[in-house]
């Protein structure tokens, strides 16, 4: 993959250049408030960069999931907002992504200065799935740089106009951003230091499908929380209650449990969890044993035998991957799993990868020092399509 480096070499220096940079500022939000700006902070070291060797930097960025039209409640002012704030240094908002005001704005920047555009999302070319389309979106993105820089690692598994059309319309290279993302991760696909420890959470089982099938194959042992543990208990012969159960999925998850078996892949499930009444921080809840679960209670979190359990197989791993929460951790009676998870990686010396925006959020939500854990993506789904095997359409773009 070309570097920044690379890409100032081929444009004869960056000073003055108008440089396009993909970030990934899709941030949490409760209303107007960032409710972890992780994402933001991230993308600050590229655009420092850029700026400090005198780049006109515009940056483009989409936030949740509006439906092609411009939608106020997804703007990115507060993100711009904190942009600022974390660069020390003015951020011009277009009210537009490729229209009138962006055009102005690039114009008038000078060296160093910051444009940020408008949500792509609000111009239904950025998701197409028609090329033509989509090309068309990406044609006159390109028309406001002299290059691309892709730093946006959280959006690498995506086709979309900035991540994949306009690489191909501009000299472009890797920000380090996605430099640094890929080579942690390509730790974990080629000869992982062993044992190699997996820990998955989240909701959905659906969700990790493929990724799973993958892992039955390179690691040594995987823990199971969080909603989806359900499902793998249920395919056991628990009776889960009012739990979050995919029925769809049990065959699947029967599967994966005779290839774990026959592969000699360790599968470790929770023996307690937290049940209760509602999904609701004061709902009336209690520690049950996993096969004691009540018909009108719902697991929440994995109970604290399970926790102890999960550290003391995370005792001797020399690498481990953690993607999703254990439990609900966003309200206080869930997540004491997620944070015994979490100290359990702490005390470990494995090289501990943290994936995913949720598990992100959670490490940060529940005040752990981030610096203290090996490395913590800013992909959720990228990461888990890049450890799947798949290709990466803003990655492979790279390439060329
Ligand atoms: C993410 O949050 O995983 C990325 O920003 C991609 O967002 P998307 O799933 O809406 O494409």
């Amino acid at each position: 993959m070309r570097t920044i480096g690379n890409l100032s070499d081929q444009l004869g220096g960056l000073r003055g250049k108008a440089i396009l940079v993909r970030s990934d500022l899709n941030v949490p939000m409760d209303g107007a408030r960032i409710t972890d700006d992780g994402r933001i902070r991230a993308s600050i070291p590229t655009l420092t960069r850029l700026r400090d060797a005198g780049a006109r930097v515009v940056v483009c960025a989409h936030l949740g999931r509006p439906k092609g039209a411009p939608d106020p409640q997804y703007s990115l002012a507060p993100v711009g907002a904190r942009l600022a704030e974390l660069l020390q240094a003015p951020v011009a908002l277009a009210s537009d992504t490729v229209g009138p005001d962006a055009r102005r704005l690039v114009e008038q920047a000078g060296p160093g200065d910051v444009v940020l555009l408008e949500n792509l999302r609000f111009n239904a070319g950025e998701t197409s799935k028609d090329d033509a389309e989509r090309g068309a979106f990406a044609d006159q993105l390109a028309q406001l740089a002299d290059g691309y820089v892709s730093d946006g690692f959280g959006v690498v598994h995506r086709k979309q106009a900035s991540v994949y059309d306009v690489a191909q319309r501009l000299p472009h290279a890797a920000g380090g951003l996605v430099v640094t993302e890929v080579d942690v991760l390509r730790k974990l696909t080629v000869a992982p230091q062993r044992p190699y420890v997996v820990v998955l959470g989240g909701s959905k089982v659906s969700d990790k499908l493929g990724v799973i099938e993958n892992l039955l194959a390179s690691a040594d042992r995987i823990l199971i929380g969080g909603g989806m543990v359900f499902t793998f208990l249920a395919a056991q012969g628990h009776e889960v209650g009012a739990s979050l159960l995919e029925r769809d999925q049990l065959d699947t998850v029967r599967g994966y449990l005779a290839t774990a078996e026959q592969r000699g892949v360790e599968i470790v499930l929770p023996t307690d969890v937290v049940a209760a009444e509602a999904f609701a921080a004061d709902a009336a809840h209690d520690v049950v044993g996993v096969d004691a679960i009540p018909p009108d209670r719902m697991g929440l979190d994995i109970g604290p035998d399970s926790s102890a359990a999960f550290a003391a197989k995370l005792k001797d791993a020399a690498t481990v991957f953690w993607n999703g929460p254990m439990g609900v951790f966003e309200m206080a009676p869930y997540r004491e799993g997620t944070r015994a998870l979490a100290q359990a990686l702490l005390d470990g010396n494995a090289f501990t990868v943290v994936g995913g925006g949720d598990s992100a959020a959670a490490v940060r939500a529940l005040g752990f020092d981030e610096d203290a854990f090996g490395h913590i993506s800013t992909g959720g789904g990228a990461s888990l399509e890049y450890l799947e095997g798949r290709t990466l359409p803003g990655l492979s773009v790279l390439e060329s």
